[in-house]
Parts: structure tokens; sequence; C-alpha cells
């Protein structure tokens, strides 16, 4: 009850997110996307999130605390994500969360958006363990962190050296001509196709790759060999096995993305992955993930989908941990940044 009540503000991309904290309590998460607006682009039209940013924060803002059934003046603390993302977007959340916390004289936290898709796990699973690997997978990122210490100590062990996972997906999707995004409908393809039909390669795996980039990612190569794989089939007049490109396309993402996951959790002696982003919906990630895990006697917290998703709870979460560790909120005169590590 008399813990400090966390205001938090989302607006790295196309969604506008308002929750409230306390502790590890969620009071309530309202989020506003601007992706219906972006879709018939085939992707996210910066300018146009920000404007939609700034058409949405107040009635976001304002139906969050209709919700919670909570005023302005009882928040202590307010925290925004202050980056990586678009910097548009970034800046009119900013903006929002620096001119409510002067206006009310709260304490100010900018934020790093990634960091906040693996707090928000503690909303519903609870304490983290000590120590433990993240692993952060969207259209944005795809992140392994070392988690010493969620507020102080996180150490970024690798990531995407050109496309996020769901950006891959998002990228076969078209090659395929599935709508915008593409992500959902290769994973429900996948489905029904053979992972085994065809061979696709896996990025940053030979002997000397995984010494020099133990855990980074690439998944362009991947792409580049499915485009090629349809354009063969489409010169030769054949049908595509869509499914099975789907299934062997998925097959190969995901495998790289939990082997090296586990890799990293056994060379730092951890015992816990905390998975987040939006492409944690992904089946065959789940799957493997839970497969592998489990042969290596590790345990994997997923959040709900709800919260795997951009979201204001990420950020309210995160705020909170950094209020319980007692550290300092950030100068008034930070700026957002939108290429943070
Ligand atoms: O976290 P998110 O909602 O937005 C950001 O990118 O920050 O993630 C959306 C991404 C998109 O690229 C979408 O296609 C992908 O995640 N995605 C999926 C699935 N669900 C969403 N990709 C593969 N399989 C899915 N089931
Ligand atoms: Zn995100």
């Amino acid at each position: 009850e008399n813990l400090p009540l966390v205001l938090g503000v989302e607006s790295t991309c196309d969604e506008t997110g308002v929750a409230l904290v306390r502790g590890h309590e969620l009071l309530v998460d309202v989020t506003a996307s601007s992706m219906d607006q972006h879709a018939r682009y085939g992707g996210i039209i910066p300018e146009i999130a920000s404007r939609a940013h700034l058409e949405s924060f107040l009635p976001t803002l304002e139906s969050a605390l209709e919700k919670a059934g909570v005023e302005l003046s009882e928040v202590d603390a307010i925290a925004c994500s202050a980056g990586p993302g678009l910097i548009g977007s970034l800046t009119v959340g900013n903006c929002a969360a620096k001119s409510l916390a002067s206006a009310l004289g709260k304490p100010l936290y900018g934020l790093n958006h990634v960091v906040g898709h693996l707090a928000v796990d503690q909303l519903v699973h609870g304490e983290f363990p000590e120590r433990f690997v993240g692993l952060v997978v969207s259209g944005g990122h795809s992140n392994l962190l070392l988690v010493n210490d969620i507020a102080t100590d996180i150490v970024e062990l690798g990531g995407t050296l050109d496309d996020a996972a769901g950006e891959a997906f998002d990228k076969v999707g078209r090659l395929l001509g599935l709508p915008y995004p593409g992500g959902p409908h290769v994973d429900r393809l996948s489905q029904q196709g053979n992972p085994e039909a065809i061979k696709f390669p896996r990025g940053l795996s030979r002997p000397k790759d995984l010494k020099e980039h133990p855990y980074d990612f690439s998944f362009s190569g991947l792409k580049t060999a499915v485009a090629r794989y349809i354009e063969t089939l489409q010169k030769q007049g054949e049908e595509l096995p869509v499914e099975d490109i789907c299934a062997a396309f998925s097959e190969a993402v995901n495998d790289s993305l939990t082997s090296k996951a586990i890799a990293a959790c056994q060379a730092h002696d951890v015992k816990t992955i905390v998975i987040g982003g939006g492409f944690s919906a992904n089946s065959r990630l789940r799957s493997l993930l839970d497969e592998r895990a489990s042969a290596a006697g590790i345990e994997v917290r997923m959040p709900p989908l709800k919260y795997c998703t951009d979201n204001g709870a990420q950020i309210a979460a995160l705020g909170s941990n950094l209020v319980a560790a007692g550290l300092a909120p950030s100068d008034w005169d930070f700026a957002p940044d939108s290429s943070m590590p």
C-alpha cells in the first residue's frame, strides 16, 4: 500500500502506453496503437507514429487514471522510455512525461525500453532470481542480456547484426505475399509445414562465427536464401511450398535464438531465461526453447502475450525497480536516444 506509485509512459514506436505500478503490482495498463494507420504502407511511417502519439497521449493517460481510480497527485514518480526507438515518437512521449513530472514536482526516470520488456515479467511472475539471461525479440530488437540486477547491472551479451527476428519474419511474409505484419502469418503457416523439407542457413553458426560472435544473431543471409529459393521456383514455374518454406525458415531463426540463449546460460552459470518482446508469440520459439531449456535444467519465464508487445507496464515496472533501488532520477535535460544500447 505505501510503496511508491510509478506512472510509466511508453512511446518508442507505434504504441502509446500509460500504466501504473506499485511495487510489482500492476494497477492499470492502457495502450493506444497507430498500427492500423501504417498497415497500408507495409511498415511503420515515423511521421504518422509521432503525430499519433501526440493525439493519443492525454486520452490514454486519462483513461488509465480513470480505470485505476487514481488522481495524478497520488503518483510518486514518472518513468518514460528514453530509447531505443523512433526519435519522433520518443520525443513526443518524453516531452509529455517531462511536462507531467515538472508540473507535479515528481522525479522522472528516462529508461531503456528493451530492459523494460524483461522488467514487465515481475508483474506476473514476481521477484526475479539473482541473475538471469534475458532474450528480447520483436520487430525492432533481438538482444541477449545478462541481467545481474535489473535496476543497476545489465550486460549486453549480443544482438542482431542486421535484421531483428520479427523484422525477418515480416520480410519473408512480404516475399510470400502475406499481409503486413507477416510474422504471425508466417508462424501460422509454418505449423502446417515440414521444417526439414528445405535446408536454410543458420546465421553466425560456423565455428569461427561462434568464436567471434557467440551471442550475436544475423538473419539477413537467411532472408536472402529464402528469397533465392522462391525466385528459383518461380522461374521454373513451380508452385511454392509455402508451408514448408515458412517452417524451414522459422526453424532456422528459432534454432539460432534458442541455442545462443541456452549457451549464454551455460557460459554464465545461469538457471533462468526471461523472454520479452512481441516475437515471443512465435509458436516455434516457445516449443523449441521449452524443449532445450528443460533438457539443460533451465527455467523459462515468459510474460503473457499482452505484456510482450510494447506497453506502459514494462516502463512502469522498470521504473518501480529503480525507485526501489533508491536510484537518482534522470537529469531534467536528458534527451531521448534513438540508438540507445
Ligand atoms: O514487440 P512488437 O509488438 O513490436 C516491436 O517490434 O517493438 O513486435 C512485433 C513484431 C513484428 O515484427 C511481428 O511480425 C512479430 O513481432 N511477431 C511475430 C509473431 N507475432 C508477432 N513473428 C513471428 N511469429 C509470431 N507469432
Ligand atoms: Zn519493444
